[in-house]
């Protein structure tokens, strides 16, 4: 079998061009929207994951009250940002998207394994682990203040910091970062203990955060999600946020993965039409973009069947 870079269905080769074709056909594609939200959901609900169930808890909760506490009125959002997105019509920006990100994130790890008869925790704690594994083998150097961009309700921002958390005696700062006041909100309210140090509302790609405040920044599963202008600025406001000496980690999905290179074409098209950056993510030199703006590219792993860790250090 031949080698290839990237799947079939996205950049611009022939059947990615016929997959476009029918997303942008408008009536096609709000058929397709809404089927993709059903399927996920049933499926979710099927392997045990309680979608329904948890959303009507965090409706019912009050947190739409608390959301003026994070929220940084000054934030300006991107273009980028503010368009439909995983099928919710107003992307991430809004409460539903929130309400359901812990289920969808929960449903995102089984997939991975989808021939194991894995639970949706254990599925979890293995995507963060493989994760985790990469980095304890890299970094060698000690880890005490970190940053997650895209920390999205802070799933990954609370595993990660309690693997650092776990590996010393002293104590690691952690710090999420989103552009979402809505999943900031859900998150501050799952860190029912104050682990983390601070939820931030802030645009990555121009924090306003102090120079070489960080030993270690990641973006889980957030690049796949915007255009490569936006994620290269993002690498550049990362090297300026690290100490010298720090890590960049970035988890996302694998182009070279044979999993993602032959998902059915019901899966891939419906990944097309919910996430509008894929063509771009898929066609884009992560770790060149990475060196362009100063990191010494350390190490790309395929994690686990479907995703692969990028560490870059800054010199
Ligand atoms: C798929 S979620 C990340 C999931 C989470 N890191 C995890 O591993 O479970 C992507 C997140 O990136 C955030 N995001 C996208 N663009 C951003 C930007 N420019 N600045 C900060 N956050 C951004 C979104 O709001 C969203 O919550």
């Amino acid at each position: 079998m031949s080698f290839q870079s990237k799947p079939a269905w996205a950049g611009d080769d022939f059947l990615s061009r016929c997959v476009n074709l029918l997303i942008q056909t408008k009536p096609i594609y709000a058929v397709m929207k809404q089927q993709a939200r059903q399927v996920l959901i049933k499926t979710a609900q099927k392997n045990g994951i309680p979608w329904r169930k948890h959303y009507e808890e965090l409706a019912a909760s009050g947190i739409q009250q608390q959301a003026p506490q994070v929220m940084n009125a000054a934030v300006h959002y991107p273009n980028y940002y503010q368009v439909p997105f995983h099928a919710y019509e107003k992307g991430n920006l809004c409460w539903e998207a929130a309400f359901e990100a812990e289920s969808a994130t929960q449903a995102m790890a089984l997939r991975v394994w989808k021939d194991e008869p894995l639970t949706w925790q254990a599925a979890q704690q293995r995507l963060r682990s493989s994760f985790h594994q990469v980095l304890a083998q890299h970094i060698t150097q000690p880890v005490q203040e970190i940053l997650d961009i895209g920390c999205s309700v802070g799933i990954s921002t609370l595993a990660l910091h309690r693997f650092y958390q776990s590996k010393l005696d002293s104590s690691v700062r952690t710090v999420g970062l989103d552009l979402s006041p809505y999943m900031l909100s859900v998150a501050q309210h799952r860190d029912a203990k104050g682990e983390i140090a601070q939820w931030i509302h802030a645009n990555a790609e121009e924090t306003g955060l102090p120079d070489c405040s960080f030993d270690l920044i990641t973006l889980q599963f957030v690049i796949h999600e915007l255009p490569r202008q936006a994620t290269t600025t993002i690498f550049r406001e990362a090297m300026r946020l690290l100490r010298p000496g720090g890590h960049l980690a970035i988890v996302d999905n694998n182009p070279q993965s044979s999993v993602i290179q032959n998902l059915p074409p019901v899966l891939f098209t419906l990944m097309k039409s919910t996430e509008p950056w894929t063509d771009d993510y898929y066609t884009f030199n992560v770790e060149a973009a990475m060196q362009s703006v100063g990191f010494e590219h350390m190490a790309t792993v395929a994690s686990d069947p479907r995703h692969r860790t990028i560490l870059g250090r800054k010199p």
